[in-house]
């Protein structure tokens, strides 16, 4: 289903507010700090943003993965039920179940002295009515599925005898195995070279389509946005500064951060860069400067800028940034 055909129904998951702060010896560090958005049905959201931005504690923190120094605070609603609320009875059913979660390390996900087998049938049992036989025979699909070639016979393997490509797909059978409503996938190809990135992101999709199934896509390639995502939403120091449909944020980038990591993708898009051209660093979150956070790397910055914070807002249908010179931002266009 194309995010299109999706606004008219209600979002599958809803963010409002998430908050995660760190208690540290050197004070609190607020990794993600008021973090509000929507994921429709069957729509694959890219979360964008440099290393440090909160990607990855986001994703943790809607889960309820994040525990002491760590606080969260705010709203996740799945199906109506506030993840962050609900028993965790009924929250073991959810992770791991109805919402599946993929990494970017596979070995940190597979259990490597149960075969494969087992770890797929583990998740069948805990998730679906299926009997000893179907499991089994349901394990042979998913490996099939995911493109791990003569799937029957390598069963039996152990995650150890899976190239680095072959054990992401396993990763991905595993989190499958429960018929997942949501995807969470963690920068899950990063470690791989690019043409096993393209065959697992293919394969993302078509499951997508197969299971009409919503993905939240943390990743900081944004050839990979281009090429996967329908919506996107970019994150400085712990805070989304810009979202809307992947074709306009790309058409008309409305925040100077964002401008700056289009900047860096090189023209037709078609190669993979690092986000890496945007000069100066993000701030320490430990200490955010007063005002606007991206102030000290911006060259729109106006006196303004380094005293009051801009909020995302929205400026136009489906599109929303917290810049307070955001119209001057797209009118400049691509930066030099
Ligand atoms: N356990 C922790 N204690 C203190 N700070 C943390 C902890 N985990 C993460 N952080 C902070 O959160 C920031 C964002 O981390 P992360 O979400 O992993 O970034 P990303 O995935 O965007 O690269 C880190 O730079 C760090 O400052
Ligand atoms: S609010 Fe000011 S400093 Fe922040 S991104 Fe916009 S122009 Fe730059
Ligand atoms: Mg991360």
């Amino acid at each position: 289903m194309s995010a299109a055909e999706a606004v008219s129904i209600e979002p599958a998951l809803s963010v409002d507010r998430l908050t995660t702060v760190f208690r540290t010896a050197s004070g609190p560090v607020t990794a993600v700090d008021g973090v509000s958005f929507d994921v429709m049905p069957g729509e694959v959201l890219g979360l964008v943003g440099e290393s440090g931005s909160g990607k990855s504690v986001t994703l943790r923190s809607l889960m309820r993965l994040v525990h002491a120094p760590g606080e969260v605070t705010g709203r996740v609603l799945w199906r109506g039920q506030d993840l962050l609320s609900m028993p965790a009875r009924a929250l073991r059913r959810v992770r791991g179940g109805e919402i599946a979660m993929i990494f970017q390390e596979p070995t940190t996900a597979l259990n490597p002295v149960l075969p494969v087998r087992m770890q797929i049938e583990e998740n069948l049992a805990a998730h679906t009515a299926l009997d000893k036989r179907q499991r089994r025979k349901r394990a042979i699909e998913l490996l099939d599925l995911v493109g791990i070639p003569a799937a029957e016979r390598r069963l039996d393997d152990y995650p150890h005898q899976f190239s680095g490509g072959m054990k992401q797909r396993v990763m991905i059978a595993i989190a499958l195995a429960s018929d997942p409503k949501l995807l969470l996938a963690d920068e899950p190809t990063t470690a791989l070279d690019v043409t096993i990135q393209d065959q697992i992101l293919k394969l993302i999709l078509d499951l997508r389509d197969e299971f009409a199934m919503s993905v939240v896509f943390v990743t900081h390639d944004l050839g990979v946005v281009a090429g996967t995502c329908d919506r996107m939403a970019v994150m400085y120091a712990g805070r989304i500064v810009e979202s809307g449909s992947v074709a306009d944020v790309f058409a008309e980038p409305h925040h100077p951060y964002t401008r700056g990591l289009l900047g860096s993708v090189p023209r037709g898009g078609a190669e993979r860069t690092m986000l890496t051209s945007i000069e100066g660093t993000p701030p320490s979150l430990a200490a955010i400067p007063p005002g606007c956070a991206f102030a000290p790397r911006c060259g729109f910055a106006t006196a303004r800028c380094r005293e009051e914070r801009p909020v995302l807002d929205p400026f136009a249908p489906g599109r929303m940034v917290s810049c307070f010179h955001h119209q001057r931002v797209a009118s400049a266009g691509a930066p030099a």
